[in-house]
């Protein structure tokens, strides 16, 4: 996936979470609150691990022993989210574009050696399965039971970076694992300057057949039309 446009978002997207990150990362992350202490915003990321997992533990476990389980964060921001999973799940993999919110997040995780941050180039995943061949061997050698991304893509202004996130993960999922991510499912205007803010919308159709091109079953939506739009893509 070449072009000069996506050249150019990833460079914004790049610079303007770094930018976000060193000014007050856990705002940017969460903007209900300008202060954070560690307490209130590790909850915070409690609160979606019983929210979004333990709630839906059939369709992210599939039987399997969480502790047993690999699983990814797409967009870890300063590791709120990636904390909670590091208590809960076997072994946790976070990519994120921003140098200084990989920084906060490994900081978050110090102590659980179960989990793994890498800056990644923001719109594929060869931070884990390529630099580190070494490490994890090849590619198709690295596999994941489980992939989760929130208040992510709803940043990102090209379809085609999402979906070619998608697509990565295809490569690395076990087949029948899924993919619960959320998107921004309210028509909001594209043409807005800042671009790194304002992410790309998708309709239900629109959700359906990017699971389709990339192998995927769009088994159940949630929130469809509303900022958080919730899709659980499962591996054919
Ligand atoms: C609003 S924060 C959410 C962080 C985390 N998911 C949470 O809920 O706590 C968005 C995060 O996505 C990251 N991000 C934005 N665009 C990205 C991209 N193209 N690839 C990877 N990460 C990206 C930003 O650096 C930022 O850390």
């Amino acid at each position: 996936m070449a072009g000069l446009e996506i050249t150019r978002q990833l460079l914004r997207m790049r610079r303007d979470w770094d930018r976000r990150a060193k000014e007050n990362a856990r705002h940017y992350v969460v903007t209900g609150q300008h202060e954070w202490s560690d307490e209130e915003f590790f909850k915070s990321g409690q609160i979606t691990l019983e929210e979004e997992i333990l709630n839906d533990l059939p369709n992210i476990c599939q039987g399997k022993d969480p502790k047993e389980m690999k699983v990814l964060e797409i967009g870890c921001g300063a590791g709120r989210v990636t904390r909670a999973f590091a208590g809960f799940f076997g072994e946790v993999y976070a990519v994120d574009i921003s140098r200084e919110m990989v920084r906060q997040a490994r900081e978050a995780v110090v102590g659980f050696p179960n989990t793994h941050v890498f800056h990644n180039n923001g719109k594929d995943l060869s931070a884990l399965y390529g630099g580190w061949r070494g490490r994890f061997g090849i590619a198709t050698r690295f596999q994941i039971d489980f992939a989760f991304s929130i208040i992510v893509f709803q940043h990102i202004p090209s379809r085609k970076i999402i979906e070619n996130y998608v697509r990565e993960v295809h490569k690395i999922l076990r087949p029948g694992g899924l993919f619960k991510f959320q998107v921004q499912g309210c028509a909001v205007d594209e043409t807005e300057p800042d671009h790194s803010w304002v992410g790309a919308f998708f309709t239900e159709p629109q959700a359906r057949e990017m699971a389709e091109r990339c192998g995927f079953e769009m088994r159940y939506q949630y929130g469809a039309g509303d900022q958080y739009y919730w899709l659980w893509f499962f591996k054919k």
